[in-house]
């Protein structure tokens, strides 16, 4: 008998971290996607802004941002699984940041926004 109580006590919490760990697991996959969602078009043209030598900016990758060009953490909350692109400016300069998220210079725009396909997108939507 003692050695069954003995068991139950062994194999209780088991269950209950195996519990845990598919919960875990699931709250995981929820708020970090295995498949991350498309980036969204925000606007169609650049935004111009003056990066700052030493200084460290995130880009928004996802589109999802209220604060374009730059992250605002809805990458996170909307869970698309991507992640903001982080660069530190080397010089004090004016750039065009890409907000079409098409560009294949990120963070910088490289005119792919006047293309036929990101201007007949809808903005909010991916490519
Ligand atoms: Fe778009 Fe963070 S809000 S990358
Ligand atoms: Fe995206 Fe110009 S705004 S390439």
């Amino acid at each position: 008998m003692g050695s069954v109580r003995g068991l139950g006590k062994l194999v209780r919490p088991a269950a209950w971290t195996l519990n845990q760990r598919r919960d875990i697991t699931s709250w995981l996959a929820q708020w970090f996607p295995k498949t991350p969602a498309k980036p969204v078009v925000a606007l169609k043209t650049p935004i111009k802004v003056e990066l700052v030598a030493g200084k460290t900016y995130r880009w928004c990758v996802c589109g999802r941002s209220k604060k374009q060009p730059f992250c605002d953490g809805s990458h996170f909350f909307k869970r698309t699984g991507l992640s903001p692109l982080k660069f530190k400016a080397q010089e004090t300069r004016m750039v065009a940041l890409c907000t079409c998220k098409a560009t294949q210079k990120p963070p910088y725009c490289d005119g792919t926004h006047k293309s036929e396909q990101v201007q007949k997108a809808e903005l909010g939507s991916p490519l």
